[in-house]
């Protein structure tokens, strides 16, 4: 494993030989911060780039190591309109991929409700349940091959507030697999916003493979720019990354 340091040393990138190495160290690092702080607050992802994470920290789980008695989490995004129930939908996800793997409260746990009758009032809501919460003390987040974090999409401007967004067809497209059919993917999904990201004490980005790999460059390399979402994550005070060599391949 060598290490990369970007910008300001504020993100530190560890690049790792295989998916199941980044993954470990991932679940390594949250598994310290639990066992510092047991009633940590997590943000949460979905997509297939943390699902080795969870397994790994399921492990951890199972072998006595930490206990997410305590633990909160908010998640980053839901499709809309999509009910939880839908396997499809990230509360699905995280209910099979970690929930209900782990002792965790479901009560503790906080999904963008994909039903709202009223989605500014949700948005609203989230943002205030997050503050209120002091912000999460660790964010994971995996990254669009566009550099997109959540669903903030590149745009003009960061968008600061949980919002709901109309996807791009390119993310329809890329969705598509995932549903019986392309008319099948939700056209909008409710995202925390960058001033939600932000606040997070500490941020853990997990990538994987070539296609992640520009995105990853201009993350670290490029400028601030909404063009590049995670750009962004340049001015936060403690980001950790952990990709592959092939999402590392144009890193100098
Ligand atoms: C998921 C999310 C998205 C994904 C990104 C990468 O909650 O917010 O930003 O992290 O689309 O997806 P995967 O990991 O499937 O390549």
């Amino acid at each position: 494993m060598k290490k990369y340091y970007g910008y300001k040393n504020n993100i530190e990138v560890n690049v790792f030989d295989t998916y199941e190495q980044l993954s470990e160290a991932a679940a390594s690092f949250i598994a310290e911060r639990m066992k510092a702080n047991p009633n940590i607050i997590l943000g949460l992802a979905t997509g297939s780039s943390p699902v080795g994470m969870y397994d790994a920290l399921t492990a951890k789980y199972e072998a006595g190591e930490i206990d997410f008695s305590a633990v909160r989490s908010f998640n980053l995004d839901e499709y809309y309109p999509l009910p939880p129930e839908n396997d499809q939908s990230y509360r699905y996800f995280m209910n099979e991929n970690l929930f209900d793997r782990v002792n965790i409260d479901k009560a503790n746990t906080r999904v963008p409700n994909g039903m709202a009758k009223d989605v500014e009032a949700e948005c609203a809501d989230y943002d205030v349940a997050v503050a209120a919460a002091g912000g999460t003390d660790v964010q994971v987040l995996g990254i669009g091959g566009n550099g997109h974090i959540g669903f903030n999409e590149p745009a003009e401007a960061f968008t600061a507030g949980t919002h709901k967004v109309t996807l791009t067809e390119n993310t329809i497209k890329a969705n598509a697999r995932f549903f019986a059919s392309e008319a099948d993917v939700p056209r909008y999904a409710v995202t925390m916003g960058m001033g939600c990201i932000m606040s997070a004490k500490s941020i853990v980005l997990v990538a994987n493979g070539k296609a992640k790999a520009q995105a990853i460059a201009d993350m670290l390399t490029g400028d601030v720019d909404p063009l590049c979402p995670a750009s962004i994550l340049q001015l936060h005070p403690e980001v950790h990354v952990f990709i592959d060599k092939e999402a590392a391949s144009l890193l100098g």
